[in-house]
């Protein structure tokens, strides 16, 4: 009887490769890099970057760890199959610990659901802060990658989680409003901010020019009306899969893992893996916490 490859053989072969690829990317351990994902205008596909690069950071090996801050209708735990039972209300209401509201998604990614709760981080009072601090300090050390995947717009909550992460990732199609209200995003962030430094991802491109279009443009009004740099982090392409991904509840990375698409997330997740933080001062996951909920010690 003739012998098919053994899957184990296979699955040993990936795993040497995604070790030997942690190696070439690894981050100083207990250095956790926070990335805002954001975009001005709803639906550019936010949730579906960030659900989809926590999957390939984790194939890498990463460890990561998804604050779902989005409100909106297709959630992270939505586009898991997840159903989460809790959010940061309940710990906010003194109910339950923050280890207990964490959900395991695919491949080891933790989401933290934050639910309406999200809108609370403004205005917490003390002793709030203190056991939401302290919860968030027993997490210390436990992710190379905090992803937040923001509503989208302006609102006070969303520039909130922008101006304390590390790195902003902008998303937008080549839509000419998805890139106007990017831009509008942007402008926000730099004036009323002083956000100087942007990573932009082009989604639902057709071809490689799409993007580096969207880019050009960006770049040339940014020069000449404000005091910005913007990073072009990559292009996701459009793919009708994503649908029939949604309605099953997978991310498109795991269910097609050799397509372009997620060649295109492996890209991204490679290139965050390798790319330095900007924006050093603000390199740290304590700064972060620290500076979302408003606590002195800054910088
Ligand atoms: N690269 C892509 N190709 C095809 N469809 C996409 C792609 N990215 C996102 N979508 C679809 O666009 C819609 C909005 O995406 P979503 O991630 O929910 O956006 P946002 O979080 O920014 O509101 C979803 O139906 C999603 O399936
Ligand atoms: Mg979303």
């Amino acid at each position: 009887m003739a012998k098919t490859i053994h899957p184990a053989t296979d699955q040993a072969q990936t795993l040497r490769q995604l070790h030997a690829e942690r190696a070439a990317t690894a981050v100083d351990e207990g250095n956790t890099g926070v990335y805002s994902i954001t975009s001005g205008k709803g639906g550019v596909g936010k949730t579906a970057v960030v659900a989809n690069l926590a999957y390939t950071l984790a194939m890498l090996g990463k460890r990561v760890l998804i604050l779902d801050a989005d409100l909106g209708l297709a959630n992270i735990d939505v586009v898991f199959g997840l159903a989460p039972a809790y959010n940061l209300n309940h710990f906010f209401a003194g109910d339950l610990e923050l280890q207990q509201i964490l959900v395991d998604g695919p491949m080891g990614i933790k989401i933290l659901p934050a639910g309406s709760g999200v809108q609370k981080f403004t205005h917490l009072d003390s002793q709030q802060k203190m056991r939401l601090l302290d919860g968030l300090d027993a997490m210390h050390g436990h992710f190379d990658y905090v992803l937040i995947d923001t509503e989208a717009g302006i609102a006070d909550n969303v520039t909130y989680f922008n101006t304390a992460a590390q790195e902003i990732i902008v998303v937008t199609t080549p839509e000419p409003t998805a890139i106007t209200d990017a831009y509008a995003l942007m402008k926000l962030l730099s004036t009323a901010f002083h956000e100087k430094n942007f990573n932009l991802v082009v989604n639902q491109i057709q071809n490689e020019d799409d993007a580096l279009d969207v880019f050009r443009k960006l770049t040339m009004v940014a020069n000449r009306y404000l005091d910005i740099s913007i990073n072009y982090l990559g292009s996701i392409p459009e793919d009708r899969q994503m649908f029939d991904a949604i309605r099953r509840q997978r991310v498109i990375c795991e269910l097609h893992p050799s397509s372009k698409i997620t060649l295109a997330f492996q890209n991204l997740a490679r290139r965050i893996c390798a790319e330095p933080s900007q924006a050093a001062p603000k390199g740290n996951i304590q700064f972060f916490w620290k500076k979302l909920l408003n606590i002195g010690g800054q910088g």
